[in-house]
């Protein structure tokens, strides 16, 4: 495959991006039309920020498993589409080409229509790290049922939650996952999600771990078994249904400001198309480079650019089923060494957490083959980026710093790998096609160099359609803060030259180890527990984390209430079962009071600046209502 679009020189870019403002129309036209379409479309781009609504190549028809499977089988049939390296460094990896790929989406695809799966249905997906997860995640796409893929760190209520949401009547799923030392039975955590959901029809179950799982008649299958079937029925490998430009492609849930997650909706044509724009430009992929992201298909990083950036490019996709520690801290300069990666794309969380074991894991690795190394989910430090650079990329590799969301689809704001400049800790220039701009307090947008909240003003093809059943709450999340705009909550900063930097949410988000995580969601979870008054969650900055929890506890219980350890223990238990242990605080403190304002608003600033350790700048405390409560809590710090 070639890449006609792909940049590459930073005058290329200049006039490209140039380009893409002024005729932003034909722009995305050219580029689409290096994709396989069963029918053109109408209209490139209708939107409308204040009434939201973004439409994409309307009037096309496509499948965009055609694009990521069937139009590389005549060239790249044999070329591997994904590397898969186990959990376990004693079990062997597998290597599925684009002819294997083809053969197996299509034959689930089947299994799925012979279960009752039809276009349009939606289907969750709660599985391991496994080629499994990328073929399932092709064959809805393939038959056009919408997946909503879930985290593993996520708990049975999560998992419920999710389900009614999206009212998903299908789930496919592992008996268990490895991941380091550890094996997740999630089989048995959707059986704990299905007590109180009782509209599930299948539940496709495939063999990993071998962990024993309850099967229950008429809803539990094998996924081994259901393809044994279809073997035996002798179907034709299943053809892709012909999809909409507009058709939903996956729900994504991701976490906010206030609330229940929102299952974040993408369309077929417009993720397709941008997916494979930046992953093509912003690693400067060429055929035949392997390609490494370490993410977890749980999120969104995993489905843009370990599944359909990279597969849709004719890409080989690296997908690793364990932790970067296990069963060292060596493990991913095993990989790279032994599968010849050329490109690795990371998290600052792994590489901050890898630097602390000093260079000993590195003795003895071969990391020459890499090229380009990539950064995304949370702000990257700069003794971290260069500690990439210079162990990792031995000083010659380009480090691209991609900032986006799962609401972006793909990669808005990030330097080209060897083609425009990199600073560290900045992400630099916008993509051609992505019109960023700083807002001050005012509403207002800043000129020039300056800092303030970062928003779009123009629509790129796989910005956000909706929220799942709520567009209301899309409109009000993103588009309603600075009217005409969308607003990332993110805040930035620019320089002269126009590059980037992010300086980190703005709103109630956190970014755990690159999750995100929504303080109102862990208050709401700890004000469970049966002892708990009343809570407030922030962040503190964590050296390998980047961002931990940190939680304030208004306690009278009576239980173990002469063990604060117990109790916090418990605390800890309750936010696991309710929301995952990925969501579990770091630090609690018990408090007698939280800092309020006349109107009974928690003021949260002041407790950041707590959690963070910078006491002395509390700011003014006036408007408290109960003042007195902060020097208590100041003298309480944990
Ligand atoms: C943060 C992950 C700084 C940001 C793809 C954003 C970053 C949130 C970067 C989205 C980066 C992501 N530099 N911050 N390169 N990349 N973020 O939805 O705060 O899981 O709003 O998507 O991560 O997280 P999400």
């Amino acid at each position: 495959m070639s890449y006609p679009y792909q940049i590459n020189s930073f005058e290329a870019y200049k006039e490209v991006y140039a380009r893409s403002v002024q005729q932003p129309q034909n722009f995305w036209a050219d580029i689409a039309s290096n994709f396989k379409w069963r029918r053109k479309w109408d209209k490139v781009l209708e939107w409308d920020f204040n009434n939201y609504k973004t439409e994409w190549f309307k009037g096309a028809k496509l499948n965009i498993t055609e694009n990521c499977l069937d139009r590389h089988l005549e060239k790249l049939g044999n070329k591997p589409a994904i590397i898969w390296e186990p959990n376990s460094p004693d079990e062997h990896h597998r290597i599925l080409t684009y002819n294997d790929l083809y053969q197996k989406v299509t034959q689930f695809a089947n299994v799925l229509k012979n279960n009752g799966v039809k276009k349009g249905d939606t289907i969750c997906l709660y599985m391991g790290m496994i080629p499994e997860l990328a073929i399932a995640v092709l064959a809805c796409a393939r038959i056009g049922a919408i997946h909503s893929v879930i985290f593993g760190g996520f708990s049975a209520k999560s998992i419920a939650d999710r389900l009614v949401n999206a009212n998903a009547k299908y789930i496919i799923t592992c008996d268990g996952a490895f991941r380091g030392g550890k094996d997740i039975p999630l089989k048995s955590l959707i059986d704990d999600a299905l007590e109180s959901v009782d509209f599930i029809e299948k539940v496709i179950v495939c063999t990993r771990t071998r962990t024993p799982v309850s099967m229950l008649k008429g809803r539990d299958v094998w996924w081994e078994d259901e393809i044994k079937k279809v073997e035996t029925l002798g179907m034709a490998p299943a053809v892709a249904e012909e999809m909409d430009a507009e058709d939903p492609l996956f729900i994504l849930y991701t976490s906010g400001s206030t609330g229940k997650p929102k299952g974040v909706v993408h369309a077929c044509a417009g993720y397709m198309v941008y997916t494979n724009y930046t992953f093509v430009n912003v690693f400067n992929y060429k055929q035949g480079d392997v390609y490494f992201c370490t993410a977890d298909i749980g999120w969104i990083t995993g489905h843009s650019y370990i599944v359909y950036g990279p597969l849709s490019a004719g890409a080989t996709t690296v997908m690793f089923e364990g932790i970067p520690t296990y069963p060292d801290a060596g493990r991913f300069w095993d990989l790279v060494d032994k599968h010849r990666v050329n490109i690795l794309y990371t998290a600052p969380t792994a590489i901050r957490s890898l630097m602390s074991y000093g260079d000993e894991p590195l003795k003895g690795k071969d990391l020459s083959t890499l090229k380009v190394l990539g950064s995304v989910g949370e702000p990257i430090n700069e003794e971290a980026w260069h500690w990439f650079h210079e162990k990792i990329g031995r000083g010659k590799c380009p480090i691209v710093d991609t900032w986006w969301q799962t609401e972006n689809g793909g990669i808005l704001i990030s330097n080209l790998a060897g083609v425009t400049p990199a600073k560290p800790s900045w992400a630099t220039l916008p993509l051609p096609g992505v019109q960023p701009c700083l807002m001050d307090e005012k509403g207002n947008e800043v000129e020039g160099p300056g800092q303030g909240n970062l928003c779009m003003k123009f629509p790129w093809p796989s910005i956000i359609r909706t929220t799942w059943g709520d567009h209301e709450r899309c409109q009000q999340t993103y588009f309603d803060a600075y009217p005409g705009h969308y607003f990332t909550g993110d805040g930035a900063m620019r320089d002269e030259d126009g590059n980037y930097k992010i300086t980190g949410r703005v709103d109630d988000v956190l970014n755990v180890s690159g999750h995100r995580i929504g303080t109102a969601e862990v208050e709401n979870a700890i004000n469970l527990h049966a002892g708990v008054v009343e809570s407030a969650v922030v962040g503190y900055p964590h050296d390998i984390k980047g961002q931990g929890i940190y939680a304030f506890v208004i306690y009278n219980g009576t239980h173990n209430a002469d063990d604060e350890n117990l109790i916090r223990k418990d605390i800890t238990a309750t936010v696991s079962r309710i929301i995952g242990p990925i969501s579990k605080p770091d630090k609690i403190q018990f408090v007698t009071g939280l800092p309020k304002t006349r109107s009974g608003k928690i003021m949260r600033r002041i407790l950041r600046k707590i959690a963070e350790n910078d006491v002395d700048n509390l700011g003014d405390t006036s408007a408290l209502l109960n003042g007195e409560v902060v020097e208590d809590i100041k003298k309480g710090k944990i």
